[in-house]
Parts: C-alpha cells; structure tokens; sequence
C-alpha cells in the first residue's frame, strides 16, 4: 500500500494569528488537502498556541470524525503542562479523540522538534501516558531517531509506532552524509516492522527529497507541512492571482 500522506496545518494557522480573525481558515484548509487526496491531517499544538490552539483542534475533530477513511493526527509534548487554555496534551487527546497522537519530545524554545526520545531517560514517565492514550482507542507514535537500540526501547514501552524524524535526512541532501543517514532509515525501518512497531516519518520531506525516502521498507505514513505549504505558495499562486484578476475586471466593467 502507498505511504499515506498526512498534511500538517501548523503553518496555516501561524499565517492565521499574525493578525485579528481567522484567515487563513484552518478547517477549510484541511477540507482542501482532504479533496485534493491527503489521507490525514496533522496538527502540532503547543502550549505557547504560536501555531494551532486548542479550538483548531476541537474543530478539525470534528471535521474529521465522521470521515472514518481520514487519520486526525495531534503530535506534541506530552510533559509540556497546560498553559492558560491550553489543556495539555494528553487531555486535549482525550477531548478530541484523534486516530493517532504522536508524542514529541520539543519544548517551547525550539523553533521545531528536532531530535527524537532519549527512551533510556523518559521510557519510565511516557509509559502510563502510552496506556491511557490507547484505552482511549488512540494510537501511539514516537518521534524517534534512528538509532535501533531506541527504536527496541520503543517497542517495549508499548508504542505502536514510530514516527522517523527526518530532519538530518533532508539536511544530508547533497553531500556525502546522505547515503549513510538514509541507510539508518533504511534499517531502523526495516527493525521497527520486523519488532511489529508501525513507521511513519517527518520533518523537512519535500518534493526533492521524498522521492528516494518513500523507498523506505514499510513506510506508513508521512507528515509533512513546512515545504509543502511553501510550495502552496508557487504551485497555487497563479490561480490566486487569476481569481484577484475576475474579480477587478468585474468590478471595472
Ligand atoms: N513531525 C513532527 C513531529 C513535527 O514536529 C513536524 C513539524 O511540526 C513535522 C513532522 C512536519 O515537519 P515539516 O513542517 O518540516 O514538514
């Protein structure tokens, strides 16, 4: 089965808070992707709310929940502590019930994740977090280097799936690194389904690059929101522009 694209809406909604209201409308994003062929949507709350907020995520679950083919995907920190009214996220999880929550080990001084679980420091804490999340039905990723003795840690403490970061993949892109850092991928997937454990991957996949990481073994699913709203930007810009245009003829004529 082809690797599901799920797309992550955090850049929509940073465009929507750099002013008053709610344009870009997030929902309405989602329901574009979704009709376009996306098999998922992805959000990343924090608890500084900088990008999506507690609401946008009542509202996509809603959106979603009667679309039983769609994956609503929450990733995030689940030590960060609720702040102001955002609950945290293992509550926020259990409010909207997502197909899958990805836990995060970022905090809010990062401008993005960028490194996977130390599992031989935080297995003890995430393993009562893992179990309350799929006695709600939900499934567990981890956001994991590829590193296989992490990737058995992952295994045991219960997690149904990893989510590869992807970051220094896409960083190694022509240079030497690139063969090597791909095989670690490579391996740690092939080890993952081989420990029964599911593997997505994200963070910083775009057009140049997926190409030869969709060739990972068992890939289940990619996240991606950065390079892909970016590219939004050039693939979509000249239709804008053609709907600014009808409008102003209209109007002179
Ligand atoms: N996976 C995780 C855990 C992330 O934090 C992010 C960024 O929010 C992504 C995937 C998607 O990365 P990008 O925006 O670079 O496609």
């Amino acid at each position: 089965m082809a690797t599901a694209l799920s797309v992550n809406l955090n850049k929509i909604a940073l465009i929507r808070n750099s002013r008053e209201g709610n344009y870009p409308d997030v929902v309405e994003h989602a329901k574009v992707c979704i009709a376009s062929g996306a098999e998922g949507i992805t959000v990343h709350p924090r608890p500084d709310q900088r990008h999506i907020r507690p609401d946008d995520v009542r509202q996509l679950a809603k959106l979603l929940a009667p679309m039983k083919a769609l994956e609503f995907n929450i990733e995030g920190n689940p030590f960060a502590p609720r702040r102001g009214n955002y609950p945290g996220l293992l509550v926020l999880a259990e409010e909207t019930r997502p197909d899958q929550c990805t836990l995060v080990p970022d905090s809010d001084n990062q401008l993005t994740s960028d490194h996977g679980f130390d599992l031989t420091r935080s297995a003890e804490q995430l393993a009562p977090m893992i179990t309350r999340l799929q006695a709600q039905g939900i499934r567990v990723s981890l956001f994991m280097d590829p590193i296989p003795e992490q990737i058995r840690l992952a295994k045991e403490v219960g997690a149904d799936r990893i989510e590869l970061y992807t970051g220094p993949y896409a960083a190694a892109w022509g240079t030497q690194e690139l063969e090597t850092i791909y095989r670690q991928h490579f391996l740690a997937a092939e080890l993952a389904t081989e420990l029964g454990l599911g593997v997505n991957a994200g963070h910083d996949l775009n057009l140049i690059n997926l190409p030869k990481y969709a060739s990972v073994p068992g890939l289940l699913e990619v996240s991606i929101g950065h390079a892909l709203t970016v590219d939004a930007i050039a693939l979509g810009l000249a239709n804008a522009v053609q709907a600014y245009k009808n409008i102003l003829t209209e109007a002179v004529s």
